[in-house]
């Protein structure tokens, strides 16, 4: 039985000299951002969160990644779950590799048969054997808290932890503990295991309108310069997908060239139109000529060849044709020639941050160069204020580092949230 841990392995790094921590990629690569890098071999990590946040479903994802990336065995040590419920539920997950099974790259430990209480001292021996046989690199434990559970106290806990953190990095392992959290302050239901960590990774399920998100943090990263904002993230047959960490930034250069309004009498004014590249906000009540005044910007830019983008939260796509048509612009036929696009979806139909990650992913993709958001306060009724201004800022900052002229629709009997939005 090995019980000094190890110094943890090190690459050297050729131009400095210096050494740093070898990287085991956590299978996404936005996920390996946040962190810093990645977790760092050896290392334990606790991925602690309710009920169905999908913890089962990365740890396997995290196995098979490993299994079919760096050819490393993997152990999965099963104590809430029945194995035939967990593979059952793999079976429609594209990462899912039955043969990695078969071939014993990773393999599958059901403790939940064992009747009697856990012995720490038991298990340890018995993951030491395992991991020896097998020359396994990842070890999954599903979940720490129902060997917590059994253990008496918070001492015999992180004991435990410590021992178990201790012999599988001595034995080059990365170590990946399921919590069932509570929800509440990111802590875990005996409040030690975070402690005891290395990486802490919180999932969460947040409230937003009538619906759960699923957004995780990470709570810590030892060694790591990692990031520490929330990340939304949903749950598909490829796993947990995180939308892509974009902070915003203030880099964008200003443009001097001036592009038109769409209203000869307004271009006067603004001695030729508004600037390229910048954003101009547009609030009334119903009933002004908001959605026409944005319809005349869009038919300038089209007609200037720009690409451009209508993003709609209140209209159909129908809707938007019709009216375009009552003003002699064929937007079908501009559809047709890839110049303009159409975003026509409610803001309850899917979650704030899948609404910026579709704009701004149909921006780079289409290199819009002329957008309408209509409307900005049909988002801010939506969702709730925290979530309403970081969307809105970070949309307005993404169009303007993309150089693309911005045209913001409001309704003036709006939320509280969205005057702070406009200042
Ligand atoms: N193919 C899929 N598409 C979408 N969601 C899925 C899919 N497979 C599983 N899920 C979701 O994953 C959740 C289960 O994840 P699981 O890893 O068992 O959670 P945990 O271990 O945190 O309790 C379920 O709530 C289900 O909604
Ligand atoms: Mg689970």
């Amino acid at each position: 039985m090995v019980t000094n841990k190890q110094v943890p392995p090190l690459t050297q790094n050729k131009h400095t000299q210096h050494y740093k921590p070898l990287t085991v990629s956590s299978s996404n690569h936005v996920l390996d951002t946040l962190l810093g890098g990645g977790f760092t071999k050896g290392n334990t990590v606790l991925l602690a969160g309710p009920p169905g946040t999908g913890k089962t479903l990365f740890a396997f994802q995290w196995l098979f990644d490993g299994i079919e990336k760096k050819s490393e065995n993997s152990i999965y040590l099963s104590l809430t779950e029945p194995l035939f419920k967990n593979l059952s539920n793999l079976e429609m997950m594209r990462f899912y590799k039955r043969d990695a099974i078969e071939k014993q790259q990773l393999t599958l430990l059901d403790l939940r048969r064992e009747k009697k209480e856990i012995d720490p001292n038991h298990l340890l021996n018995a993951l030491e054997h395992h991991v020896l046989q097998t020359g396994s690199k990842r070890v999954v434990i599903d979940s720490i808290t129902a060997i917590s559970q059994q253990l008496e106290n918070t001492f015999a806990i992180r004991n435990f932890i410590f021992r178990l953190g201790d012999l599988l990095a001595t034995l080059g392992c990365t170590t990946l503990l399921t919590s069932e959290a509570a929800t509440k302050n990111l802590q875990t239901p005996f409040g030690v295991e975070e402690f005891i960590a290395d990486t802490v990774i919180a999932l969460e399920k947040v409230r937003i309108g009538q619906e759960y998100q699923r957004c995780l943090t990470v709570v810590k990263n030892r060694g790591r310069n990692h990031k520490t904002q929330r990340a939304f993230y949903y749950i598909t047959n490829k796993g947990l997908c995180l939308y892509p960490y974009s902070p915003p930034t203030l880099k964008h250069a200003e443009s001097r060239i001036k592009v038109s309004s769409g209203i000869p009498g307004l271009d006067r004014l603004l001695s030729g139109g508004f600037f390229k590249g910048t954003s101009t906000f547009l609030a009334g009540t119903t009933g002004t000529g908001k959605t026409l005044f944005a319809l005349h910007f869009l038919i300038a830019g089209l007609k200037n060849n720009e690409a451009c983008l209508y993003v709609s939260f209140e209209e159909s796509k129908d809707a938007l044709r019709k009216n375009a048509e009552n003003f002699g612009c064929n937007f079908p036929q501009h559809e047709q020639e890839k110049r303009l696009h159409l975003r026509c979806e409610p803001p309850e139909s899917t979650f704030i941050e899948g609404h910026y990650q579709t704009i701004l992913s149909l921006i780079r993709r289409k290199r819009i160069q002329r957008c309408i958001i209509d409307s900005l306060s049909a988002v801010a009724n939506a969702f709730p204020e925290e979530h309403f201004l970081s969307f809105a800022k970070r949309l307005y900052l993404s169009l303007k580092q993309h150089g693309v002229t911005t045209l913001f629709t409001s309704a003036a009997d709006t939320k509280e949230h969205m005057k702070e939005f406009t200042g």
